[in-house]
């Protein structure tokens, strides 16, 4: 569950070059399983994660409309690529390069999700942060009932017609 009584810092907290930080959820998106670098950089223990809802570390300038288009391919059976801004507990924040991925059993049945999460670029932090910020403005100008529409429309006019992946492979990898 989101936490509500956190206060924003503003402060990054950054990942180590080398590091990776893991989670994965039930089909729900409930989390399952933390690795410690999740646990050390967003500041919780392994029984403040596990069964919570992953958006626990949902950071308030994030769009909706990114975690919309991230369901709608995880649930169309494909991996999905891109920056995030996650919330540590103590307010501050972290950004990634993230790959979620629909986790199934031997039998090809969906048991869950996984995501792994590596240091972003630098390009690509400052073309999300200037992207996402935009998104946010127009879903709070088009008020809740109309939020997605409109932040997905700004995405894809931003995107010309470009992949949402390919855009953030090619600002991820150069
Ligand atoms: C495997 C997996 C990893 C996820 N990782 C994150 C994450 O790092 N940060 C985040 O805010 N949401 C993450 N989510 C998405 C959350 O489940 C949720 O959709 C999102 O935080 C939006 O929450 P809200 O609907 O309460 O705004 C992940 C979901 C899955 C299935």
């Amino acid at each position: 569950m989101k936490n509500k009584n956190i206060v924003v810092t503003g402060r990054e907290v950054k990942l180590h070059p080398d590091e990776q930080i893991i989670s994965k959820t039930d089909l729900a998106g409930r989390l399952t399983y933390a690795n410690r670098a999740f646990m050390r950089v967003a500041d919780y223990a392994e029984p403040d994660l596990l069964g919570v809802q992953h958006n626990i570390v949902r950071h308030p300038d994030m769009p909706r409309g990114v975690y919309q288009m991230m369901w709608e391919t995880l649930k169309a059976g494909n991996e999905f690529f891109g920056f995030v801004k996650n919330l540590t507990a103590n307010g501050d924040h972290y950004w990634v390069f993230a790959n979620v991925t629909p986790d199934r059993d031997l039998g090809g049945e969906p048991v869950g999700y996984y995501s792994v999460r590596r240091i972003p670029s630098v390009r690509g932090v400052q073309v999300a942060s200037a992207l996402y910020a935009e998104m946010v403005a127009a879903e709070r100008q088009a008020g809740p009932a109309r939020a997605m529409e409109a932040s997905r429309a700004l995405l894809a006019q931003r995107l010309g017609g470009e992949s949402y992946e390919r855009f953030v492979l090619a600002l991820q990898l150069g």
